[in-house]
């Protein structure tokens, strides 16, 4: 529990900052816990606590908040200390959404604190605080900040703000920090006259600056993922302004605290400082990094840094969208096209499991599932992918972690999601609802206007996610030992596929839908009776190369394309599709010269000029979700049983990759796996953990068993 109260201020303030003078002796240990409604850092005798922005993280406040803890023994000095609060708005009661909605937890910003030295309470926030303004003048999550160092604070009034307690916990995730500093690729004077500095790299967080001596003015900084024309372009950030503002007079070293930018340029007014004053600082979740993967592909390989760098510029404390326009929220279908890659690339436990409360708190009564989580938006229904997100994204962090408590925590409310689906059933089939359908798909052949929904009949993607989700409760079930449940969902499920095939597969065995997404799904989900998959997969295999091998599928569809391919007999198709550098495809982006993964496959059109679109990010990680692939079919890098406490090593060399080596630290060890090919042979290789055992699985050939150890396996190149 936390002692203390909370404190705000009576004005108006966007920051204030709250003071208390107290007297301490010799300290062994000292703690300051703290905890805020907005975002807040603190200060002991002026020094800053701990390396952590944006604290406490985002939650729905309201359900969940996180206390933090720092260690302050250092800090603390014997005699007289001053510990500072300085307190913003951040998601709080700042402004939210493309439709700017202000205090949605709440109306105004407070905080609660207590310090502890030697277990005695030598601080504990109440109203005999001493509030004033900050330098920080003003700040918000889209728009930037305003910090004047010349400023005088004025006095504010402090005074108690009402809120429940019994919601705090202890911090789940690790706090956003800043994890990496990049320096100026290239200063340029764009023809628009503008200054303008590129880091090199389109990341999440803010930048630094360094003022001279004798400098006195302001500097106002924007930011901008791309140029256009050469020109510095904000179109994409619609309403939010990413701008920070500096008034200093002197040597300065400069950031923002409460806000952050999703950004690779920075355009510069009121000074032309040299390029060495100018710093990015990268800031996201901290979260232990655990896969690596590498090619003999140049292309390949900046596809998979852009893969990388999406997720650490979206995970920041929760898994949002995007981070530079008005939205940068958690967007339930979006994680959970992503989920199994951002887990083989970090340890993304903490996060998720976090994440997840929010979506047992915001699920509604009914059982629906936010499509935005924390739910600000107030969208609750039964979409397909984007409320599966309950049962997929536990499932597949339990097959990542063999964490069984991903699913115990989750089952109730994948329980009740199931029940609100069967409220959208008509005649045993999901027909009602909201649907975002195969979002941002490029296959409405027929050209209808720019429909972002795609071709795919939305209630087919439904019933066969709803398929999926059964499976999982099923097996969720039969873990916790339900028997009775798995049983029911297991009949629902059995169900649920004859009605699929009785709507959907024609009486011979075709599926009645053409576009590649209901293909993949119909082979990847089981839908196709076996009789008839060899003849689906060749369908689909048709299809894409109808479509030149490239990518029409959408944030449903693209996850499961690769698999849908490989596993029926297509892998060298699923490998052109990985590979093809036409438009739209993965490496068009690269070729394009994308340092992260686009929301849209046409987000920058082949003209160079961005999709007009006012929904156009250049840093969303759905489609970055073809990386899970590349781990477990073409390195092989599998787990066999759920945490990879049993591994399969089943490779598979993909043409135009060359050398392939992937690495994961699982939680019982470090695995490696991948290939190499010299002089018409190939060289298999495979590290496996002390105390795992694993399958090995070359191509065309009968598994067998091996113990932890380092293999390797020289056979005839499979290519021609
Ligand atoms: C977001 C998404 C999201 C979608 C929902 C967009 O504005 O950026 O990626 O999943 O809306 O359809």
């Amino acid at each position: 529990m936390l002692n203390g109260k909370w404190i705000g201020v009576k004005e108006e303030a966007n920051v204030f900052v709250l003071e208390k003078k107290f007297f301490a002796g010799k300290a062994q240990t000292a703690t300051l816990r703290a905890t805020a409604l907005g975002v807040y850092f603190a200060r002991i005798n002026g020094m800053r606590v701990g390396d952590a922005y944006l604290a406490p993280g985002w939650t729905s406040y309201n359900k969940m908040l996180q206390v933090q803890t720092y260690d302050v023994t250092e800090l603390l000095r014997e005699g007289e200390n001053v510990l500072q609060l300085t307190v913003g708005e951040g998601w709080y009661c700042g402004g939210l959404t493309w439709q700017g909605k202000k205090g949605l937890y709440g109306k105004k910003s407070a905080v609660c604190a207590e310090l502890i030295a030697d277990g005695e309470t030598v601080a504990v926030t109440d109203e005999n605080w001493q509030a004033k303004e900050s330098f920080i003048r003003f700040s918000s999550i889209y728009d930037g900040e305003t910090q004047d160092l010349t400023a005088d604070c004025a006095r504010l009034t402090p005074c108690e703000v009402e809120f429940d307690k019994t919601v705090l916990t202890e911090q789940i995730c690790q706090p956003v920090r800043t994890t990496e500093r990049l320096s100026v690729r290239e200063v340029i004077r764009t023809p628009k006259g503008e200054l303008v500095y590129d880091f090199g790299q389109n990341i999440a967080g803010v930048a630094e600056i360094k003022t001279p001596e004798g400098f006195a003015g302001t500097i106002t900084l924007q930011f901008a993922e791309i140029l256009v024309k050469g020109n510095f372009y904000t179109e994409n950030l619609r309403s939010a302004k990413a701008t920070d503002r500096f008034t200093v007079q002197g040597a300065h070293t400069l950031s923002p605290e409460f806000t952050f930018h999703g950004f690779r340029y920075m355009k510069m007014e009121g000074a032309e400082l040299p390029a060495a004053s100018v710093t990015a600082l990268v800031r996201h979740t901290d979260m232990p990094r655990t896969g690596k993967l590498e090619t003999d592909n140049a292309r390949f390989n900046r596809l998979i840094e852009n893969v990388v760098w999406g997720q650490r510029g979206n995970f920041v404390d929760i898994p949002t969208d995007c981070p530079q326009r008005d939205e940068r929220l958690g967007w339930t279908g979006d994680i959970n096209a992503f989920c199994r890659t951002a887990a083989y690339q970090y340890d993304v436990r903490r996060i998720l499991k976090k994440w997840l409360a929010d979506v047992r708190n915001d699920q509604s009564e009914t059982g629906k599932i936010p499509h935005v989580v924390p739910d600000v938006l107030g969208w609750k229904d039964t979409d397909a992918m984007w409320c599966d997100a309950v049962t997929m994204v536990p499932w597949t962090l339990y097959e990542m972690y063999g964490d069984l408590s991903f699913l115990s925590e989750n089952f109730s409310a994948m329980k009740k999601f199931i029940a609100a689906r069967e409220q959208a059933m008509v005649g045993g089939l999901v027909a009602k609802g909201h649907e975002y359908g195969d979002w941002l798909a490029l296959d409405r052949e027929i050209l209808m206007k720019e429909d972002p929904v795609g071709r795919t009949d939305v209630y087919y993607l439904t019933n066969v996610l709803h398929l999926n989700t059964l499976h999982i409760a099923e097996n969720t079930a039969k873990l916790l030992g339900e028997k009775e449940s798995a049983k029911e969902y297991a009949a629902k499920r059995r169900e649920l596929l004859k009605k699929i095939r009785a709507e959907y597969i024609t009486p011979n065995g075709r599926l009645a839908l053409d576009t590649v997404t209901a293909q993949v799904l119909a082979l990847h989900f089981g839908i196709i009776p076996e009789a008839h998959r060899a003849g689906l997969a060749a369908a689909l295999d048709q299809n894409v190369k109808k479509h030149d091998f490239h990518v029409t599928t959408g944030f449903i569809g693209t996850p499961f394309l690769l698999y849908a391919l490989a596993d029926n007999g297509y892998f060298e198709t699923a490998c052109r599709v990985l590979l093809n550098g036409d438009y739209p495809g993965w490496l068009y982006e690269v070729d394009m010269g994308a340092t992260t993964v686009w929301e849209r496959w046409n987000s920058l059109l082949p003209d160079g000029t961005p999709n007009p679109d006012g929904m156009n990010s250049y840093n969303h990680y759905a489609y970055g979700s073809v990386l899970e692939f590349v781990y477990r079919r073409i390195a092989g890098l599998e787990a066999k049983a759920p945490g990879f406490k049993q591994v399969k090593y089943a490779p598979h060399p993909c043409e135009g990759l060359g050398r392939v080596r992937a690495e994961y630290d699982s939680v019982y060890g470090k695995i490696v796996a991948g290939y190499q090919q010299k002089d018409g042979k190939t060289l298999y290789f495979a590290e496996i953990p002390q105390g795992v055992t694993a399958q090995i699985a070359l191509p065309n050939e009968r598994p067998f068993a091996v113990k932890g150890g380092k293999y390797a396996y020289e056979r005839p190149s499979l290519q021609k």
